[in-house]
């Protein structure tokens, strides 16, 4: 594949966790289990592959709505990661959080703003965790802060454009989002990048996340490079 073929940014919904630890008659965490072992692998992959960045779903503004222990499990999954996750900010891996982590236990998110600062100028990979994250509550806190700036005389309400916009969008500093890729069968983008994802390409797929394998990538990767895409052009 040539390299304009390979995605630059990757988005993964990484779902099927509960299903899949249904279908073994374990709690819904084993499958979160399975699924974060996938997630530190993925980022390996991608990295193989040439891609530049890969942005994660771990938990959306909705996901508050499950019961307090599947919610507690998943918190403790990123705590339990979070040294891996220290460990790839050190071989040149920039982290970056998408989302609102102020409702985070405060010894998580002290560590994910600690990570998160001490490998910005990180230059290899990007690696982003989209974390009490919402499409449209970007989009909100996008358009507060520039309703703030236009009160304040900072602006010009005539001059607010896209960019603008994305200016304000946690994914400000990655790469195009180029693909998504979403395992188990769901066709949907679930509040996901949902800006971003305006000209991205979808592939979906039917193997839960826990399943999901360094083939599976590779074969939405080679869908992805036989797309054409126009951009809205002809
Ligand atoms: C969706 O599957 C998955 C989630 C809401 C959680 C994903 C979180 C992880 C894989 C852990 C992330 C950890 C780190 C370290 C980033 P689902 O539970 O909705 O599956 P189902 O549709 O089969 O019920």
């Amino acid at each position: 594949m040539e390299e304009n073929q390979i995605p630059a940014h990757i988005g993964f919904i990484m779902d099927g966790n509960g299903r899949w630890a249904k279908k073994r008659g374990m709690p819904r965490n084993f499958g979160h289990s399975k699924g974060a072992e996938v997630f530190k692998k993925t980022i390996n992959w991608c990295r193989e592959l040439g891609v530049k960045c890969a942005t994660f779903y771990a938990f959306s503004t909705e996901n508050w709505r499950r019961p307090p222990d599947e919610v507690e499990g998943i918190m403790n999954l990123l705590r339990r990661y979070i040294k891996d996750i220290r460990a790839a900010a050190k071989e040149n891996i920039r982290i970056i959080i998408l989302g609102d982590i102020a409702p985070l236990a405060e010894d998580i998110r002290l560590e994910l703003i600690d990570i998160m600062d001490s490998s910005k100028d990180n230059t290899e990979f990007i690696v982003g965790i989209a974390l009490n994250y919402g499409g449209r509550d970007e989009i909100t806190r996008a358009a507060k802060i520039l309703a703030k700036k236009a009160e304040a005389h900072e602006i010009d309400p005539e001059h607010i454009c896209e960019g603008s916009i994305e200016q304000l969008l946690y994914t400000s500093e990655m790469p195009p989002l180029d693909l998504v890729i979403r395992p188990s069968g769901e066709q949907r983008l679930s509040n996901f990048l949902i800006w971003q994802a305006a000209y991205a390409e979808f592939v979906f797929m039917d193997v839960l996340w826990p399943d999901f394998t360094k083939n599976d990538l590779r074969s939405a990767v080679t869908e992805y490079s036989q797309r054409n895409r126009r951009f809205g052009g002809i």
